[in-house]
């Protein structure tokens, strides 16, 4: 145990109720450890994710009724108690994804557990350590757990490179938080293709980040890009976040027997009616907060190998603009809320 004193109080955002996206900045007690998992963290900086004030409206099932409705499940910090044995000690640099059905981590202290967390590598800074865990474990688990994608390529394995090497991914809302995640994870794989698509002015950005291809969907649909050579451009895998009209547009661009994975719309209900076509799979998934894969995550950016992109940062102050550029939907990484002056 930390011998540090803890305040009886502190600092925390908190969304007003189920049913809004308000959200008010208030006090509130330390909360105190009560589960064998439970990690008491000092927190420097949160991140909310894109839709989360609506989710205890779409999916009640994952928001528990009790759950004290604090924001932003990412968080970096500094560990002030952790369980004996657990593998983390008072001081750790932590990042996590706090999991959805418990409070998130815009206040000064949270309670990630032992299972979520990770230690940050050596070089990221707070922000952009927060940046880190939602993105890339969605993008992790989209492209090597349901995308058929084999991570063992990132080290180097012959087999998975050269099975890799014959799969052509696209890769939807390339630039935002998720997407820069999985275009560096698909390149870094070994993909035979990585496909970018993002808005106006965001070419260059999905090229550094590995994109070999890139649809600036401002300016040609997903459809009319596929026509245009439907042989050489359709694609084995694609990863889609947008949903609406660019998830219809997948289902011109995954060729038949190929896969789509998605994380906003299940791909069956933006598959245009009408369309005779056979995946071999199409899946919607919600991300496991695992730090086990966010560990294996530390080590390709203690290599230098991919990194997290930050769009803005924001004063604890200045939350409703953070989560007000957040709900415009065009950001190029992730938005981050400072919670302490470390930050
Ligand atoms: N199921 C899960 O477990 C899970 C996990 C994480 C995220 N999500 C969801 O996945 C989505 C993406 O999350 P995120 O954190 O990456 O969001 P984000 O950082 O806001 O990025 C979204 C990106 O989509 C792009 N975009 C907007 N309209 C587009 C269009 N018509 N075509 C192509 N791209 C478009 C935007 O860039 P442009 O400026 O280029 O348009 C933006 O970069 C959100 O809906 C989020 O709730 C789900």
């Amino acid at each position: 145990m930390a011998s540090q004193a803890l305040p009886q109080t502190m600092k925390t955002l908190l969304q007003a109720s189920r049913q809004t996206t308000e959200v008010l900045s208030t006090t509130a007690p330390v909360p105190t450890p009560t589960h064998p998992e439970d990690v008491l963290v000092r927190v420097h900086a949160a991140a909310p994710c894109a839709g989360e004030l609506l989710w205890a409206i779409y999916f009640p099932e994952n928001i528990p009724a009790d759950k004290e409705l604090v924001p932003c499940q990412d968080m970096a910090g500094t560990v002030v108690t952790a369980p004996a044995g657990s593998g983390f000690a008072a001081g750790d640099r932590v990042y996590c994804r706090i999991d959805a059905s418990r409070a998130g981590a815009a206040r000064d202290y949270a309670l990630p557990r032992v299972s979520e967390l990770a230690k940050i590598p050596e070089g990221l800074g707070w922000t952009e350590a927060a940046a880190t865990p939602l993105s890339a474990l969605t993008a992790w688990q989209a492209l090597f757990v349901h995308g058929g994608l084999d991570a063992k390529a990132i080290k180097g394995d012959a087999a998975a490179r050269e099975r890799n090497g014959r799969i052509r991914v696209l890769v939807t809302g390339a630039a935002g938080g998720v997407g820069s995640w999985a275009v560096q994870l698909a390149a870094l794989a070994g993909a035979k293709a990585v496909v970018a698509v993002c808005g106006r002015g965001k070419e260059q950005k999905v090229r550094e980040l590995g994109a070999t291809e890139v649809v600036d969907y401002t300016k040609t649909s997903i459809e009319e890009w596929v026509a245009a050579d439907p042989a050489a451009r359709e694609c084995d895998l694609v990863f889609e976040m947008v949903g609406g009209k660019t998830l219809a547009g997948c289902w011109a661009a995954v060729r038949e027997g190929g896969a789509m994975v998605t994380i906003n719309t299940p791909p069956e209900l933006g598959k245009p009616e009408g369309l005779n076509k056979q995946l071999s799979k199409a899946l919607f998934f919600i991300v496991e907060p695992l730090g086990s894969n966010l560990a294996e995550i530390s080590e390709l950016i203690a290599a230098g190998k991919v990194r997290p992109t930050v769009d803005s940062v924001w004063d604890f102050a200045d939350y409703q603009k953070a989560f007000a550029k957040l709900e415009e939907g065009h950001t190029s990484g992730k938005i981050i809320i400072k919670v302490s002056d470390e930050a």
